[in-house]
């Protein structure tokens, strides 16, 4: 285990650290020299790249040491595999590369696709890919409501959708459906979402998803649970799990990838009777998003500048 599976597992929940046995202590030459410091930069310059999240689209950013931890565990999770994600506006795919690039990582996906119909999205992970020359990550704007058609099937697909407080979990199991889609039916997949022990609805998601996911014939493989905290100012609180999701042996495609219309599945997407309107969201004018927009502020100035004006 690496120095990040070592934080990670020690802020991985107050009941693991109830229950679990006091840690073998290992030669110190077993253990994989991670730079957290490394780490942490790198991660900080993915988030500086990265768009302001649309809460209407139920865009809502992972906190940044999540991120990652997180990043470490799914890079370690498809390490040498194809890995598709079915939105990211956490960034946490660029984040996988850029950790690989920059040597922090030694092991992750052969490749990487963004999948996201915020074009703002694809741009910054094709705006950083190309300035890092990372080679194996790129994004595609796409609409989940659209049929998913790759030229190669993904061997993983990671998606962290809107979490379907107000239908039970449907949202999710869209983009479950298109993750499934894109393994060619026979692959294995991510899902994030909310796991709380004191609210009712995100153990109703989690029953509701787990269940679309046999109906598919995948089993869940693993669960970690209450692991990542969000910018989310309203249930600063709220956690999510990673759910693990595996195809059963044998499985097949029972057909090609179609678009999603029926409105049952669609009336309360971003949460209650807000049904997907929006094809895609389009990139106004190409930001610079490290700095702070000129709409933003404005300059009051001290006398001998309000002089130096006129
Ligand atoms: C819904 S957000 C979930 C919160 C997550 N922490 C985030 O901000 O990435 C995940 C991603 O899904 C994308 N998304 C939302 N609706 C979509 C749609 N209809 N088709 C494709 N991607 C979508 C968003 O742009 C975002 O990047």
């Amino acid at each position: 285990m690496g120095l990040l599976g070592w934080v990670r597992d020690l802020m991985s929940g107050e009941d693991a650290a109830e229950v679990a046995p006091p840690p073998k202590p290992r030669p110190p030459q077993e253990r994989r020299r991670v730079d957290l410091r490394k780490a942490i930069n790198a991660v900080s310059d993915v988030v500086q790249n990265r768009p302001r999240p649309l809460r209407v689209f139920d865009q809502i950013h992972m906190k940044t040491g999540d991120m990652v931890l997180q990043s470490e565990t799914i890079a370690d999770w498809s390490d040498g595999k194809r890995l598709a994600f079915i939105g990211d506006g956490d960034a946490i795919s660029v984040c996988i590369a850029y950790l690989q690039a920059r040597g922090v990582l030694d092991f992750g996906p052969s490749q990487i696709t963004v999948f996201d119909f915020d074009e703002r999205t694809v741009e910054a992970v094709m705006n950083f890919a190309d300035r890092e020359r990372i080679t194996n990550l790129d994004a595609r704007l796409y609409n989940v409501l659209d049929a998913i058609e790759p030229d190669r099937p993904y061997a993983c697909f990671y998606t962290n959708p809107p979490w379907g407080a107000s239908n039970n979990g449907e949202s999710v199991n869209v983009f479950v459906q298109r993750g499934i889609e894109v393994t060619g039916h026979v692959g294995e997949g991510v899902v994030v979402i909310a796991d709380d022990d004191d609210l009712p609805w995100p153990k109703e998601v989690l029953a509701s998803v787990q269940g679309f996911a046999a109906r598919h014939r995948f089993y869940v493989s693993r669960m970690q649970r209450k692991l990542h905290e969000y910018h989310l100012d309203d249930a600063p609180e709220l956690k999510s799990c990673n759910l693990y999701l595996a195809a059963l042996p044998g499985n097949a495609s029972p057909g090609p990838s179609l678009p999603i219309t029926d409105p049952l599945r669609l009336e309360n997407f971003y949460g209650l009777s807000q049904p997907p309107t929006v094809r895609y969201v389009r990139a106004r004018k190409r930001l610079d998003y490290g700095v702070a927009h000129e709409d933003e502020y404005e300059l009051e100035l001290l006398e001998s500048g309000r002089e130096r004006d006129h």
